[in-house]
């Protein structure tokens, strides 16, 4: 099997102490760093044996991103190209069936550009006067991405005020609408198919409301979707459907029209400094050697924790408040890409796929759910992220105290508290068994792995990097996986049985195929 050799690798040392592979040489050792990032994983118990062992695994690696870049159709269930990278890195001529996709994309981005700048001018008027706030209506990859990053680069906004709204539940949308006044709000329906339920059903509650206060609800309408067609029967005029290809995948579509809510927020010059660190991070990822590379060892560490030491969970966590929604983009972004069973070839893998991703920013998480990292049974390898510059000059002391604690939860992680050293911290309140006792809470199992992401400071450039990065990660991770990680046909059952129960919710059709779980819930929730 594909990881034997790493698996008993892993085994055989995965219990020694990370403390003892440190020596001087090792901070410089086992980082990397690319056009100002650092990325630090010497606090894992990787050694040169098992980093060669790791980079064996990846042989495929460049020859997969060649094929990725040059617009191959490499998701092959779909019969797709994947080609996120031409919505930011504009130098390489890439063609599609024979088509140069670069022109229709820069045309795209500058009438995002045009649209964005009339908006935040005023120059595009609503019904009711400038544009003072902006709705974002989409879900998964049309809604996670524009808000991580519209709450990552808030610093930077000097437009309108924006609001997402992706959940079906009408609690979401009624909460945001309350207090928006429909002749000065601009909707902007964000769907790559422009069929997705959730959305059309938040999309059409929209268009009622605005319809109450203003003659012509369209006129304040803007599509972002692939589906010309569809963006067409709803009355949303051609100058506001803003249309991407198929290549396009959903939870990698920021970097083009499903960034409109972030471009409106942030304005052009600053979206497009978001598209330079994404294509920094792209010609970093094609040019750097091995274990130069930041994108291939991030996902090799990956491999490490996952394939190798058997962890199922990573967290991640950004000691940065504006990364709130850093860990539920990266969550759409790995596991949709990399939770699949079967290999490129439809067989079943005979090995784990990807890990569960989860996370919340420090140091929230450490009066949370730091006790079970720590003390726990179960090892959760952690990849913290901060920056070293904050945004609040007059509160560098706050942004020094963020600092030591991220990198104390590191420390602490790897060194933690031995028996002895938990017994003389107690030995003034405590004698024999009971000591004994109190001691062994205290105890710190330490040896826990965590990686370290250090940014200079969090700005559209090195956001587009760090995203950029984690894209890599993933297509790394998934070609040494031998997956696709472009498709997600996991996402279609739940959606085709919701369609089907909808008509027993509401009444008009029975129950009685179900089994009798559902049936039972169906008649508790509506009787
Ligand atoms: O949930 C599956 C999915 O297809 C995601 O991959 C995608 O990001 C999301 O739904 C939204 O899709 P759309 O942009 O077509 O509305």
């Amino acid at each position: 099997m594909k990881f034997d050799a790493l698996l008993s690798q892993a085994t055989s040392v995965k219990d020694r102490k990370i403390l003892d592979l440190m020596d001087n040489e090792r901070a410089s050792a086992y980082s990397v760093q690319a056009d100002g990032l650092l990325f630090d994983y010497s606090k894992t118990n990787i050694d040169s044996a098992s980093r060669d062992e790791l980079l064996a695994l990846a042989n495929d690696v460049p020859a997969a991103r060649e094929a990725m870049f040059s617009g191959q159709k490499v998701n092959e269930t779909e019969g797709r190209a994947v080609l996120h990278t031409a919505l930011r890195s504009f130098e390489r001529k890439v063609s599609v069936d024979g088509v140069d996709v670069i022109p229709d994309v820069q045309s795209t981005l500058s009438r995002m550009g045009e649209f964005a700048e009339n908006v935040r001018t005023g120059a595009f008027v609503a019904q009711g006067g400038a544009v003072t706030d902006v709705v974002n209506i989409g879900i998964g990859g049309s809604d996670l991405g524009p808000v991580m990053a519209a709450t990552a680069l808030s610093p930077f906004h000097s437009g309108p005020k924006t609001h997402f709204v992706s959940n079906v539940d009408g609690a979401h949308i009624a909460d945001t609408l309350a207090d928006l006044n429909p002749a000065t709000t601009l909707i902007i329906v964000a769907s790559k198919t422009f069929t997705t339920i959730e959305t059309m059903t938040n999309a059409k509650t929209a268009w009622d409301w605005m319809a109450k206060d203003v003659a012509d609800p369209g006129a304040q309408f803007a599509a972002l979707s692939s589906n010309a067609e569809k963006t067409a029967e709803w009355g949303i005029a051609p100058e506001r459907v803003f249309g991407f290809e198929d290549w396009v995948g959903g939870r990698y579509s920021m970097w083009g029209p499903i960034g409109l809510s972030v471009m409106l927020a942030i304005g052009a010059e600053n979206f497009q400094r978001f598209l330079d660190g994404g294509a920094a991070m792209d010609t970093h990822f094609l040019t750097a050697q091995g274990l130069d590379n930041m994108p291939l060892m991030l996902a090799l560490v990956g491999i490490w924790h996952n394939q190798g030491c058997g962890y199922a969970t990573r967290a991640v966590l950004p000691y940065d408040q504006r990364l709130l929604r850093l860990p539920a983009y990266l969550q759409q972004l790995e596991m949709e890409s990399n939770g699949k069973s079967v290999s490129m070839d439809g067989e079943t893998l005979p090995y784990e796929s990807g890990p569960v991703v989860w996370g919340e920013p420090g140091t929230n998480g450490q009066h949370a759910f730091y006790q079970l990292i720590h003390q726990g049974t179960r090892v959760v390898p952690c990849e913290f992220i901060v920056a070293a510059e904050g945004h609040e000059p007059n509160l560098e002391h706050q942004h020094r105290l963020l600092q030591a604690n991220c990198l104390a939860q590191s420390e602490a992680l790897m060194c933690g508290r031995s028996l002895d050293e938990a017994r003389s911290k107690v030995a003034n309140k405590f004698k024999g068994a009971e000591l004994e006792r109190q001691a062994a809470h205290r105890v710190f199992p330490g040896n826990r792995p965590s990686t370290t992401l250090c940014i200079p400071k969090l700005t559209p450039f090195t956001l587009g990097q760090i995203v950029a990065l984690y894209e890599h990660r993933v297509f790394a991770e998934g070609v040494i996986l031998g997956i696709n990680s472009y498709d997600q046909w996991g996402v279609e059952l739940g959606k085709e049985l919701a369609t089907a129960l909808g008509p027993v919710m509401d009444g008009t059709e029975s129950a009685e195929d179900k089994d009798a779980s559902t049936q039972a819930l169906v008649s508790f929730l509506t009787s």
